[in-house]
């Protein structure tokens, strides 16, 4: 793997048409493995609010905790393009604050570019990041932070009219500077005929394999977290029963005396007798559990 890949790299690799591959990643290790395994980019997604914080949306992350996050993933990445995504009402309340916010991810968080929700609408917004040296991914279809607004989450563009507003969204962030466009949750025809319309790359999810490149969600990928995971991914690992397994196996080799074992621990050998004698004749001097527990020691509404 030579180098970083950047926004260039992007633009690039649409030309050539090579397909750009992108997960999201929350913290150090994960992002790690990631970044050596050759993804072309890491997203700090507001889905955070979901796979990590145990969230039902994304709508409650906040700006620090998204800067948090993405120092993380910056830290651990030599290759990926690190994208942080903007929490919600961190970009929609005016230009200004928006630009703000978006350095602050950079600057703070080591992000090297920005993602939002919305098309035309932001259209000034991406525009005046781009004109300030924010490279910006724009991310229309199903836009989670408009969940409550949109009725749930559902496929966006069905009709003539709406893939028409898909298209006029993408063209406007284009034309802004956006370096590339997510399409969630569109039809795969709509997401097609969009990939071809622009110069800068479309990266799908659920929207089939018309798109540039793909994201998923790592969660979702590789099986942590309860339930069969959306009908857009694949599972390409069970690490969610993995670690449930390996927890259980923990928790019996402990209570049966398995764990843990002589080569867990020092020993002082040969020494052991005399230093053990030095302690005294194994006696505590006070027992630290009396029978009927400690009189001193009582948990809410008195109880001991
Ligand atoms: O928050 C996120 O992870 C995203 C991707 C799924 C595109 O927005």
């Amino acid at each position: 793997m030579a180098g970083r890949v950047t926004t260039r790299t992007f633009l690039d690799m649409k030309a050539r048409g090579q397909r750009i591959t992108m997960l999201t990643a929350y913290d150090y290790p994960t992002a790690r493995l990631c970044d050596l395994a050759g993804v072309d980019a890491l997203l700090i997604g507001d889905s955070l609010g979901m796979v990590v914080q145990g969230h039902d949306t994304t709508l409650g992350v906040t700006l620090e905790e998204a800067v948090y996050h993405t120092r993380m993933v910056a830290r651990a990445t030599e290759h990926a393009l690190v994208i942080a995504d903007m929490p919600f009402l961190t970009f929609q309340l005016g230009v200004d604050q928006a630009v703000a916010n978006a350095g602050r991810l950079l600057a703070a968080g080591g992000a090297q570019a920005v993602k939002l929700e919305g098309g035309q609408d932001m259209q000034e917004t991406v525009r005046r990041m781009c004109r300030v040296g924010i490279p910006v991914l724009g991310h229309i279809g199903l836009t989670p932070q408009s969940v409550h607004a949109l009725g749930g989450w559902r496929v966006q563009g069905r009709t003539a009219e709406a893939a028409r507003r898909l298209l006029d969204d993408a063209l406007a962030l284009e034309d802004a500077g956006a370096f590339g466009v997510v399409l969630e949750l569109v039809p795969v025809e709509v997401a097609e005929a969009i990939s071809r319309r622009l110069r800068i790359p479309t990266i799908g999810i659920g929207s089939g394999p018309g798109c540039d490149g793909q994201v998923l969600v790592l969660h979702d990928l590789v099986g942590l977290g309860e339930g069969p995971g959306p009908r857009h991914a694949r599972r390409y690992a069970d690490v969610g029963t993995a670690i449930r397994e390996a927890a259980a196996a923990y928790c019996r080799d402990v209570r049966q005396g398995d764990y843990p074992g002589a080569e867990h621990a020092t020993s002082l050998g040969a020494d052991a007798s005399a230093v053990v004698a030095a302690l005294g004749d194994g006696r505590p001097a006070r027992d630290p559990h009396p029978p009927g527990g400690d009189p001193e020691h009582r948990l809410y509404g008195g109880k001991p």
